[in-house]
C-alpha cells in the first residue's frame, strides 16, 4: 500500500491530492492513508500535508518512480532486486553491509536521492546532495583478480554513452572511470570488492551522476571542476527518466564485456578518452609520472611514454598538462 501511495504522489509531480481522494482511489480509509504517509515520512520522503489541501511529494524530481523500479526488475536481465532510499550514508556502504550479512545477491541495485557520506576514489568525499543519481550495483563477475580493474572502464563507458543520449556535445572519459563533459567532471565510479583477494566474491559498483545540480549544490572546491546535466543542457530531467537509460547501457556493456571480453570496449574507450596522445601528469601516491599517453592496453592500463621509457600505469590520478 505504501508503494501505491508513493506512486500516486510521484505521478502528481508535486501537486496536492486530498487524503479522501487517495483513500478512495486505493480503497482504504483516510486514517490508513495518514498512517502510511507518516511511515513514508519516517523513511525520509519529504511529504507536505496541509489540512484542506492534502498531501504532496516534494523533491519528486529526485525520487525514482516505484513503477519504474518494478519495471526494471521485470525487464532487466541484470537487475534482480532494487532498493530506493530518500537518504542514506552511502549506497556502496549499504551494499557492502548487505553482502557482509549474506543478504545481497547479484543484481541488487541500491539507489539514493541523497547520500550523507558519499565516498569517492582514493578516500575522497563525494558530494551527494539532492539532484544527483547515486546508486550501487552488486555483481559477482567470476573474474580473476587482475581483470577486475577493467570493470572501471566498462562502467565508465556505459555511463558516458548513456549521457550522450541527452547531450549534443559528446562526453569524454578520464582514465580509469571519470566521465567529463565540456572539460568538467559529471560522473564518477567507485568499485569496492568483497571477499578474499584470491577469491573475490562480489563487487559493489558505485556510480554517481550529477543531474539536476546547480553549481551551488557542489562544495566550493568542486564548483570549478564539476558540472551537471542541468548545467550542460540547461534543462532539468527527473532522475526517474535518466535511470532506465543508464541501466540499459550498463547492462549492454557489462554483458558485452563478460561475453566477449575487453577488446571492443577498449576501442570505444580510447575514442572517448580525453587524454589519449596528450601529455599527462599522473599522481601515484607520492610519486608523479609525466609522459605522453600513447595507449590504453588490453589490460586496461594506461601506457605512458616517458623520458626514461615506457611506463604502465595501473592506478593513479591523471591530469592533462
Ligand atoms: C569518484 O569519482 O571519486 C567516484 C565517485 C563514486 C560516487 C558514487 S555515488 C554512489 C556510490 N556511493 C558512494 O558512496 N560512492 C559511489
Amino acid at each position: 500500500m505504501r508503494r501505491e501511495i508513493l506512486t500516486e504522489l510521484y505521478n502528481l509531480k508535486g501537486e496536492f491530492i486530498s487524503g479522501n481522494s487517495l483513500a478512495d482511489s486505493l480503497g482504504v480509509s483516510r486514517v490508513a492513508v495518514w498512517k502510511h504517509i507518516e511511515a513514508l515520512k519516517k523513511e525520509g520522503y519529504d511529504i507536505t500535508g496541509i489540512s484542506g489541501k492534502g498531501y504532496s511529494l516534494n523533491d519528486w524530481f529526485s525520487v525514482i518512480n516505484p513503477d519504474e523500479l518494478e519495471l526494471q526488475k521485470q525487464t532487466s536481465n541484470l537487475i534482480k532486486q532494487v532498493m530506493f532510499y530518500p537518504e542514506v550514508t552511502s549506497t556502496n556502504e549499504i551494499g557492502k553491509e548487505l553482502l557482509a550479512d549474506g543478504k545481497a545477491k547479484e543484481g541488487l541495485l541500491i539507489i539514493a536521492a541523497r547520500q550523507l557520506q558519499g565516498r569517492g576514489r582514493l578516500g575522497r568525499i563525494w558530494d551527494s546532495p539532492l539532484g544527483g543519481l547515486w546508486f550501487s550495483l552488486v555483481i559477482k563477475p567470476n573474474l580473476p583478480l587482475h581483470k577486475l580493474p577493467l570493470l572501471s572502464l566498462v562502467f565508465a563507458l556505459a555511463i558516458a554513452r548513456a549521457l550522450d543520449t541527452f547531450i549534443d556535445i559528446p562526453s569524454e572519459i578520464k582514465w580509469p572511470n571519470d566521465v567529463f563533459v565540456e572539460g568538467k567532471k559529471i560522473s564518477g565510479i567507485l568499485l569496492e570488492v568483497s571477499g578474499q583477494l584470491d577469491n573475490i566474491d562480489s563487487v559493489v559498483v558505485g556510480m554517481g551522476i550529477n543531474i539536476n545540480m546547480s553549481a551551488e549544490d557542489l562544495s566550493i572546491e568542486n564548483r570549478e571542476s564539476a558540472t551537471s546535466l542541468w548545467q550542460v543542457i540547461g534543462e532539468q530531467i527527473p532522475s526517474s527518466t535518466i535511470l532506465p537509460v543508464v541501466l540499459s547501457y550498463i547492462e549492454e556493456y557489462y554483458y558485452l564485456f563478460i561475453n566477449e571480453g575487453f577488446e571492443q570496449i577498449r576501442v570505444e574507450f580510447k575514442q572517448k578518452c580525453l587524454h589519449l596522445h596528450k601529455e599527462v601528469k599522473v599522481q601515484r601516491g607520492s610519486q608523479v609520472v609525466t609522459g605522453i599517453n600513447t595507449d590504453i592496453d588490453s589490460q586496461g592500463t594506461m601506457v605512458l611514454k616517458t623520458e626514461t621509457g615506457i611506463v604502465s600505469i595501473t592506478t593513479g590520478d591523471v591530469e592533462v598538462i
